[in-house]
């Protein structure tokens, strides 16, 4: 197996996505927390890290802050330096000044000392990058974040962030599947490589797209040319590239055991240029 990086860090290159775990979002967009399935969701996180997988993804906005309080609970006990733990600052904390008071907040929730990898979750119009940049920067300064990162960022966005910034910029957490190359196009890709910032490709299965509710032929005669499942076949397309890693949020063993078996699998370079061809018209490739 190939080693996955962030920044200085060894990961294992399939994260633990939290997304829905302790909340969900309303209709009218609004975010709530719901604390019914607590103790389901604790238990994926903990067996997740039993199976090997140490980079757990999470932010501030998820089910209203208890996300990362299930998170804190999931962990605790666990021996801290094997563990990733990445959060994101929402919008209403991207302020200079608020940055750092919303990453002590987060450590309060996930009970830990230092947030591994702190990102700002958008490049939000309202407000000058430069002031959450400089957020992010204060807060490795005053020790409650090891390193920083953005999502969502185009590679110009993300050249502007590297700019300001004055400490690396890790990572890049975009939505990247096989049905949608997003923003990951060959610029990206080469930006990324250029300086050492890793592709955290969130909803690679695409929210069960690309896993048990795949209809597409091709996926469907790659997964059984490959001999793995739609969900392998989409989690290795992803983690096979250079530079990037997924981060599939899934709360059953079931689903965790089938998706960690993604390492194994490898796609055939024929295979792989029909699944190539695909996301090229959902995005920038
Ligand atoms: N930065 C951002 O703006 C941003 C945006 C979206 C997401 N994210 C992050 O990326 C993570 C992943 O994205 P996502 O949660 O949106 O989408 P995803 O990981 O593509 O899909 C998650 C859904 O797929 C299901 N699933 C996972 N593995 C499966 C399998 N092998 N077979 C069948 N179903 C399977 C899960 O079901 P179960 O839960 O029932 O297992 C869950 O309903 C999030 O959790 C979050 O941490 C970040």
């Amino acid at each position: 197996m190939g080693a996955w990086r962030i920044g200085s860090r060894t990961v294992h290159p399939i994260g633990i996505g939290t997304w829905g775990m302790g909340g969900d979002r309303l209709p009218d967009d609004e975010i709530y927390a719901d604390y019914r399935s607590d103790d389901r969701e604790i238990e994926a996180i903990r067996a997740a890290v039993a199976l090997g997988q140490n980079h757990i993804d999470t932010a501030q906005l998820y089910g209203a802050g208890h996300t990362e309080e299930i998170v804190g609970e999931a962990i605790a006990g666990l021996e801290r330096e094997e563990l990733f733990i990445a959060t994101k600052v929402w919008r209403s904390h991207s302020l200079r000044h608020a940055v750092p008071r919303a990453a002590e907040e987060s450590l309060r929730k996930l009970r830990i000392d230092a947030i591994d990898l702190l990102y700002v979750h958008a490049p939000w119009e309202a407000i000058p990058m430069e002031e959450y940049i400089a957020g992010l920067d204060d807060a490795v300064d005053a020790g409650l974040a090891r390193a920083i990162a953005v999502s969502n960022f185009s590679a110009d966005q993300l050249l502007d962030a590297i700019r300001l910034s004055r400490h690396p910029i890790a990572a890049n957490q975009v939505r990247y599947s096989l049905l949608h190359h997003g923003q990951v196009d060959a610029r990206m890709r080469q930006v990324c490589a250029e300086h050492g910032v890793t592709i955290v490709a969130y909803r690679p299965v695409e929210r069960r797209l690309l896993a048990d509710q795949t209809t597409s032929p091709v996926v469907l005669d790659a997964a059984a040319e490959v001999g793995c499942t739609p969900a392998q076949l989409a989690i290795a397309w992803v983690i096979n590239r250079p530079g990037v890693v997924a981060i599939p949020k899934a709360s059953s063993r079931e689903h965790l055991e089938e998706n960690i078996a993604a390492m194994r699998v490898q796609i055939p370079e024929g295979v792989r240029a029909k699944l190539d061809a695909l996301g090229r018209g959902a995005g920038a490739e």
